[in-house]
């Protein structure tokens, strides 16, 4: 028996670091995915081969956190997670191929990760839930990899769909499919990859985590989620200055985030990328997660046409992506290129993108 089981990367339109503060976030799946294809047998040990790695990785079945570290940490951490919530994992081979480029912010990690729990909870014949699915690889990068990330990343993998973004609630994490398909309106979405690897296994992750975990508790809350209502004003309590503008960014990104899905209700992308503008001034600005290179590619490409930009996914480098109205693709492309370049940086990667399926089993 073979099983084969694939899963997606993601980007992000807008609501960034608002995961693990139970606020909203709309992504959409990408059509880059990774595929884990396995073979289970009747031993203690997995296999894990990958078209991006020259070593392969062993396994044990029975593997706790610290045993594999590198890439292979993130099979391993599907392992024991699925194993912790009481699920069966066989050993065998596993081989993964990949047209998903990796550390670029489009979430390689959480595709990874789901393609090789898909592959797993399928050759033991588990019916997992997507949600459920989703914690268990949320808890392989959270206690094994030792990321302290949401679970934005996996819910996007697992459920994309085709011409949708996902409005996710996680404050019961909740997805409601809303429909994303600028191409019929005349806009492309372009994804423009710095090329500027970023990481989150480093120390501003985790320090913007907990700067919003000191608002809250500041404001006796479990979570910056319920003091929304309140509006930025609500956050004159909070005692540090810099922990107040961080948790400014989350109450005014999650405001955006509904907002950009009431644009949509209307096709009005012109609305929706003056959001996008305002989210990377907010993470520029308040949240202090974007860089000089970063924040030039987002410049650039609004003012050469494009109607917003907005870095996608944890910061530090990794992704922008612009929405732009289609005839002028070409004019965006080339003064992006041109600006990155005359800065001195690494030639950007530009491409369109839209939404695409999630997660399955062959596909
Ligand atoms: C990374 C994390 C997600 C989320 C984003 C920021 O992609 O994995 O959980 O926090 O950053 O929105």
């Amino acid at each position: 028996m073979t099983i084969s089981y694939t899963a997606p990367g993601r980007v992000n339109l807008i609501g960034e670091h608002t995961d693990y503060n139970g606020g909203y976030a709309l992504p959409i799946a990408l059509p880059q995915r990774i595929t884990a294809t396995f073979t289970p047998a009747q031993i203690e040990t997995l296999t894990v081969v990958s078209d991006r790695a020259e070593d392969s990785v062993r396994i044990d079945v029975d593997t706790v956190p610290g045993d594999v570290t590198g890439w292979g940490a993130y099979p391993a951490g599907v392992v024991w997670a699925l194993r912790q919530a009481g699920h069966p994992v066989s050993g065998g081979t596993m081989s993964l191929t990949s047209d998903l480029p990796i550390g670029s912010g489009l979430s390689s990690s959480a595709a990874l990760e789901c393609a090789v729990l898909g592959a797993l909870a399928g050759a033991a014949g588990l019916e997992l839930d997507r949600i459920e699915a989703a914690r268990i690889a949320q808890r392989a990068e959270n206690d094994y990899v030792g990321a302290p990330t949401g679970l934005l990343d996996q819910l996007a993998s697992l459920f994309g769909e085709i011409s949708t973004a996902l409005l996710i609630d996680f404050r019961d994490v909740a997805v409601h499919p809303v429909e994303f398909d600028p191409d019929a309106a005349g806009f492309t979405l372009l994804l423009i990859d710095s090329r500027a690897p970023h990481a989150h296994v480093d120390g501003e992750y985790a320090a913007r985590r907990a700067s919003c975990e000191r608002a809250a508790a500041d404001l006796g809350v479990a979570s910056l989620r319920e003091v929304q209502h309140l509006g930025a004003e609500a956050l004159a309590s909070v005692k540090d200055p810099v922990d107040a503008r961080r948790a400014r960014h989350v109450l005014t990104e999650n405001e955006r985030v509904l907002d950009f899905v009431a644009a949509l209700g209307e096709l009005d992308f012109a609305a929706a990328g003056k959001l996008m503008t305002a989210s990377h001034a907010s993470m520029r600005d308040d949240f202090e997660i974007t860089t000089a290179h970063i924040d030039l590619l987002a410049d650039t490409a609004v003012a050469a046409g494009a109607v917003g930009a907005r870095m996608t996914g944890g910061g530090f480098g990794g992704c922008v992506i612009a929405l732009v109205p289609t005839d002028q693709t070409v004019t965006v492309v080339d003064a992006v290129r041109k600006a990155a370049v005359g800065a001195g940086y690494d030639e950007p990667e530009l491409s369109r993108v839209y939404a695409a399926l999630g997660a399955g089993a062959g596909r």
